[in-house]
């Protein structure tokens, strides 16, 4: 073993439309059951150790999903706080949305802040879920923030503290489900260093043994950040 348990894990949680139609069933329901695995892996990250959980739920891109599927999305997310909220208090997770929520309903967006309020002093894990989220916005609104401050100098750190995900270490270990060996838009500032873990499993097939072998793989990646191994090994 190389390393220790990740800080922070990233996931794009992907497959929740083919795991519904392996089934004959509507999408709605692989995201319903999609829903179940984050429960799931926010649990088994917790009792881990994990101290960041970061997951893809909407895109910018997912508005151009049918209307149905968007709405079902968004109910899912609402009633996902509302179901949710206690038990998140009582194992101290802190609940975080990051994204552009301006472009969310009204009621969902006071419904995601006031989740964010109530939770914010928890300190065991944080979980960020990312909705209307792309990177690439995400950093054009870092670069306007310093801009609109008159800053001059820019440097990583500054880039880094203006980003929705400011003050939070980045990711090491990520995690895409159903194959896909693409980034898709997801953290490309913040994956800068993190390994890459893809696996066939679809994400509402993705539970406690998933996530401890994704951990495992992480554990024996040696991570060089640009070092040699004998440098690394006489350190
Ligand atoms: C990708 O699968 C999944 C999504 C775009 C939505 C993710 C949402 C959840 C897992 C729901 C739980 C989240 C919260 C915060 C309650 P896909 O639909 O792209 O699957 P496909 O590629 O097989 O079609």
């Amino acid at each position: 073993m190389t390393n220790e348990c990740p800080q922070h894990i990233a996931a794009i949680m992907d497959g929740n439309g083919r795991w519904a139609k392996e089934r004959g069933l509507a999408r709605i329901a692989g995201h319903r059951e999609g829903a179940e695995s984050l429960r799931v892996v926010l649990k088994v990250a917790a009792e881990f150790g994990v101290k960041y959980l970061t997951v893809y739920a909407f895109s910018t891109e997912n508005w151009r999903r049918p209307q149905e599927e968007v709405d079902f999305l968004m109910e899912l997310f609402s009633n996902t706080i509302d179901n949710e909220i206690d038990e998140l208090m009582e194992n101290q997770v802190k609940l975080n949305f990051l994204g552009r929520l301006s472009k969310f309903s009204d009621e969902l967006r006071k419904k995601m802040e006031a989740a964010m309020e109530k939770t914010k002093n928890n300190k065991r894990i944080t979980l960020n879920v990312m909705v209307n989220y792309g990177s690439r916005a995400e950093i054009v609104d870092a670069v306007q923030a310093i801009i609109d401050k008159g800053q001059k100098k820019v440097e990583e750190d500054t880039i880094s503290q203006h980003l929705y995900t400011a003050g939070i270490p980045d990711p090491d270990l990520l995690i895409r489900t159903a194959s896909e060996m693409r980034v898709s838009n997801f953290l490309l500032w913040q994956i800068a260093y993190a390994e890459i873990y893809v696996t066939p499993t679809l994400w509402p097939d993705f539970r406690r043994e998933q996530l401890i072998e994704a951990m495992a793989a992480y554990q024996k990646r040696v991570r060089k950040f640009g070092k040699t191994e004998d440098q690394l090994n006489a350190a």
